[in-house]
């Protein structure tokens, strides 16, 4: 924790805003990088990327940071409407073009309750075999009615599909492509956690346990699993999950911008908390919006109104799997 003199906004001591930004920090993230950086500044605290966990590779332009940076956005102002704060947050443009999420906290009320306050903490990924039950339709039309941001939308594909298995086709493209790049296989293994001590020291990345697989020592978990990654067992694994899941949603943006990116990360983190809420499980299969070629192919053949393909997830039922460590919240006060 760095802390100079704690200030007090609007009620709120240095513990309140701890509290706070540890809600945000239960936000998802790429690799579980956790790119973000807070900052407290009159009444308001201000979400920044830090670049120091940025993913060159899989993620060259922030795109898929920024979105981690909305989902800690609306943690954030869920847990600060829970606690009794009204919430009024813009998107900033910084120096050197850096975009940063400005969140003003008024007025201290009596606690709001948040509806969605209590699946912060209970959200999660899983990346297990899904348990192979549809999602009915009332569901679905449920989650299509969760309140978006502007320039944001969502589809929902149903296992069978046309669109299902045109989705499925550019996963396992997606994964051929980036099982043979070298640096991309470098980069994803520099970020799992091959044993505890490794997770208890670093509190992030990709931890053995949500990989599902057994604890090990570095040197050897770093041979098993680059003899895992490869286009093959990459696709055989997903092809079963995928034959397990109940449908696909994909998220867009119109524009492909950076404020978009943040605000679909903001739609995202409540979408993510409705679905908990409803006992959904979700896991990520993003490679063919990583890759632009693929992302451009997409675009025309989805029935997604042309918009830009920016995250795809399997949706479903299942058991809850282990937690992904976070590390410890640090602010900066000034
Ligand atoms: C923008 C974005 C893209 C992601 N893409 C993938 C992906 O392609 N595959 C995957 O297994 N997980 C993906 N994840 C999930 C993260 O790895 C996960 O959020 C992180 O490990 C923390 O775990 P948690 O979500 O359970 O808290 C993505 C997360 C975000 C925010």
């Amino acid at each position: 924790m760095t802390t100079s003199k704690a200030p007090i906004i609007n009620n709120l001591d240095e513990k309140a805003i701890e509290k706070l930004i540890y809600y945000a920090t239960k936000a998802p993230s790429g690799h579980n990088t956790q790119p973000w950086q807070f900052k407290v500044r009159g009444s308001a605290i201000e979400i920044h990327p830090n670049f120091k966990y940025a993913l060159p590779v899989v993620d060259p332009n922030h795109r898929e940071l920024y979105i981690s940076l909305g989902c800690a956005t609306e943690n954030l102002c869920v847990a600060a409407t829970h606690f009794g704060f009204t919430t009024k947050w813009s998107i900033q443009e910084g120096a050197n073009k850096v975009f940063f999420i400005q969140i003003n906290l008024d007025k201290w009320q009596k606690a709001a309750e948040h509806p969605l306050f209590k699946n912060i903490e209970k959200r999660q990924t899983n990346r297990s075999v899904f348990d192979g039950q549809s999602i009915s339709e009332t569901i679905i039309e449920k989650l299509t009615n969760i309140r978006t941001e502007n320039s944001i939308h969502s589809y929902f594909f149903k296992k069978g599909t046309r669109a299902f298995s045109t989705l499925q086709k550019y996963i396992f493209k997606g994964n051929s492509i980036q099982m043979r790049d070298k640096a991309f296989k470098n980069e994803l293994i520099n970020w799992i956690r091959f044993n505890k001590k490794e997770v208890n020291q670093l509190a992030d990345g990709l931890s053995y346990e949500v990989m599902g697989s057994p604890a090990m020592p570095k040197f050897l978990g770093k041979l098993i699993v680059k003899s895992f990654l490869n286009p093959k067992t990459q696709n055989e694994t997903d092809m079963e999950k995928i034959e397990s899941s109940s449908h696909f949603v994909v998220l867009t943006t119109e524009f492909d911008t950076t404020r978009e990116w943040i605000l679909l990360g903001i739609y995202m983190e409540r979408f993510l908390l409705n679905l908990t809420e409803l006992g959904i499980a979700n896991a990520y299969l993003n490679p063919p919006c990583e890759l632009p070629n693929l992302a451009a192919e997409l675009q025309k053949e989805l029935p997604i109104n042309e918009e830009i393909p920016t995250i795809i997830m399997r949706l479903g039922y299942a058991a809850a799997v282990p937690f992904s460590p976070r590390r410890a919240v640090s602010t900066d006060f000034k």
